[in-house]
C-alpha cells in the first residue's frame, strides 16, 4: 500500500469579496485518457494543458512503466506511445496512489493482456471497489491471481492468450466502468459492446474516435446507449488541448456564489453536456453564471464563466441528473447551506464508493458546522441559512477525499465562524492550485503545519 503524506490542516474563514479571474487546471478525466491513449497509439502524442495533478501523474508513470515515453517539454507533454497491442509487462507492481479512475482504466486496458500485471494503491484506493471492472473482465478470460477481500487492491492480474469479445450492460451508471470494458476490447479480436442504460461522461468514446478507433454509438428509442467497439485496430497520436475542469471550477464557482458582493470569471472551463449538470442545478437555485465567449477546443466547447454572488433558493435535484454531477454533489450541499429553503439531492448511491463514502462526510462535515441535513441511504437534504449564520467553527474529517477538503474550505469563505479540515494534502491530486488560486481571488484560508 502506498503511503499517505503527514497530515496537514488548513482553516478558512469569513471573507470579504471575492474578485478578479482565474484558471483552473486541465480536466482530470481527459487528462487521464491523455496520457493512456497517447501511451498506446503508435508515434506522437502532445497534450497542452494538461492538469499535472498526482493522480495523473501516476498514470503516466503507469503507461512509462508498460513501455510508452513520456515526457514534458516546457508547457506541453510529448509522448510516445507503444502502439495498440504492445504494451509490455511492468517490471514492478503500478502504484495509482489515491486515483480510482488511474487504477479502474489502466484495470482494463491491461486485462486482456497476456502478462502479469500487479496495482496498489493508498489506504483509501485501498478500500474501494474493483469488483465492478474485475466482473467484465472475468468474462473476457482475465484471470484474478490476487485481490483482497471484495475485490480490492493490492490486486495481480493475467490476461489470456487470447481474450474474447463481450456485450457488457453497465449495471450502474459509471464511465469508469464503462471505458474500463472498451479499453479492454481495444486489445481483444472482434466487436466488443458495451450496453449504457444511463449516459455517463462521454470522454473515452470521444477520444478514442479522435485517436482512430473503429467505434460506433447508437442510442436505441428508450435512449440506451450502444458502444461498439472493433478491437485491435490502429491508434494513431493525437494533438490534445485539454480544457480546464469544471469539477475543480466547482469550488471558485461556489465561493464566489456564496461570498457576499463577489464577481470573478473562470477562464476556459469544459462545458460538456455530461459535466454541467452542478451549473444548470445552481442557475435553478437562481445563481448568477453566465458562460461567456462559448468556443470549441479540442473536440469539446468550452466558456469563461462569469459568476456573481447570488441569492439561492433551495430546489430538487433529480436523480437522473446525478451522472452529469457525480462529483459535484459535495460543493452543491455546500452552496444548498446558504440557500433559503430546501435542497433534495437524490440518487446518490455512487457517492458511497467515492475516495470516500461522500455522503456520510459531507453529511458529517455539515451537522459538525451547524447545518441542518439530513441524510438517507442515497439522498441528501439540507436546509440552509442564508448569511451562513451561527454555522462554522468545527473541524471536518476528510477521509484522504480532495472534494471534501475544498468543498468544507469553500464553506469557511462565507460562514460565521472559521471551518477547519483535518488535512489538506490530498488537494494535491486533482488541483494543486487550488490554495493559490482561492487566495488569489481573495479567499482567506491558512495551512496549520502540525495536524489537528
Ligand atoms: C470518472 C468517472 C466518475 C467520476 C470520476 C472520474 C472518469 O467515476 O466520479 O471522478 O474519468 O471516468 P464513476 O465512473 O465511478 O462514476
Amino acid at each position: 500500500m502506498t503511503d499517505n503524506p503527514r497530515p496537514r490542516a488548513a482553516t478558512s474563514r469569513k471573507s470579504s469579496a471575492l474578485s478578479g479571474r482565474g484558471r483552473v487546471p486541465g480536466d482530470k478525466s481527459i487528462s487521464h485518457r491523455a496520457f493512456m491513449f497517447g501511451g498506446l497509439a503508435a508515434g506522437e502524442t502532445r497534450v497542452t494543458g494538461l492538469l499535472q495533478g498526482e493522480d495523473v501523474l501516476r498514470t503516466g508513470e503507469a503507461m512509462k512503466a508498460m513501455g510508452a515515453r513520456v515526457e514534458r517539454q516546457g508547457a506541453a507533454w510529448i509522448i510516445q506511445g507503444t502502439g495498440n497491442g504492445c504494451l509490455l509487462e511492468p517490471e514492478g507492481p503500478l502504484d495509482f496512489g489515491n486515483a480510482g479512475t488511474g487504477v479502474r482504466l489502466t484495470i482494463g486496458l491491461v486485462g486482456t493482456y497476456d502478462m502479469t500485471t500487479r496495482f496498489v494503491g493508498d489506504t483509501s484506493l485501498s478500500r474501494r471497489p474493483m469488483g465492478r471492472v474485475l466482473d467484465p473482465l472475468r468474462q473476457m478470460g482475465t484471470q484474478v491471481v490476487e485481490a483482497q477481500a471484495g475485490d480490492r487492491l493490492p490486486i495481480t492480474l493475467r490476461g489470456p492468450k487470447h481474450a474474447a469479445p463481450i456485450t457488457y450492460r453497465v449495471p450502474m451508471p459509471s464511465a469508469q466502468v464503462k471505458s474500463a470494458v472498451l479499453l479492454a476490447g481495444l486489445n481483444t479480436p472482434g466487436v466488443t459492446t458495451v450496453v449504457e442504460p444511463v449516459m455517463t461522461r462521454d470522454h473515452t468514446e470521444k477520444m478514442l474516435l479522435g485517436f482512430g478507433a473503429a467505434l460506433e454509438v447508437k442510442t436505441d428509442p428508450e435512449g440506451v446507449r450502444h458502444i461498439r467497439l472493433e478491437g485491435q485496430g490502429t491508434l494513431k497520436g493525437q494533438e490534445i488541448a485539454v480544457p480546464g475542469d469544471p469539477s475543480s471550477a466547482a469550488f471558485p464557482l461556489v465561493a464566489t456564489l456564496i461570498v457576499p458582493g463577489s464577481d470573478v470569471v473562470i477562464e476556459n472551463v469544459l462545458m460538456n453536456p455530461t459535466r454541467t449538470g452542478l451549473i444548470l442545478t445552481l442557475q435553478e437555485m437562481g445563481a448568477d453564471i453566465e458562460p461567456m465567449n462559448r468556443r470549441a477546443s479540442g473536440g469539446e466547447e468550452v466558456a469563461d464563466l462569469r459568476v456573481r454572488s447570488s441569492h439561492l433558493k433551495g430546489v430538487a435535484v433529480p436523480a437522473e441528473r446525478a451522472p452529469f454531477m457525480i462529483d459535484e454533489y459535495p460543493v452543491l450541499a455546500v452552496a444548498a447551506s446558504f440557500a433559503e429553503g430546501e435542497t433534495l439531492m437524490q440518487g446518490l448511491e455512487e457517492l458511497r464508493v467515492k475516495e470516500s463514502d461522500r455522503l456520510a462526510a459531507v453529511a458529517a462535515g455539515l451537522k459538525a458546522n451547524g447545518v441542518d441535513c439530513t441524510e438517507g441511504e442515497a439522498t441528501l437534504a439540507v436546509r440552509g441559512r442564508p448569511e451562513g449564520k451561527g454555522l462554522g467553527g468545527a473541524t471536518v474529517e476528510t477521509h484522504l477525499d480532495h472534494r471534501i477538503a475544498m468543498s468544507f474550505l469553500v464553506m469557511g469563505l462565507a460562514t460565521e465562524k472559521p471551518v477547519t479540515i483535518d488535512d489538506e494534502t490530498m488537494i494535491a491530486t486533482s488541483f494543486p492550485e487550488f490554495m493559490a488560486l482561492m487566495r488569489g481571488l481573495g479567499a482567506e484560508i491558512e495551512t496549520v503545519e502540525e495536524a489537528v
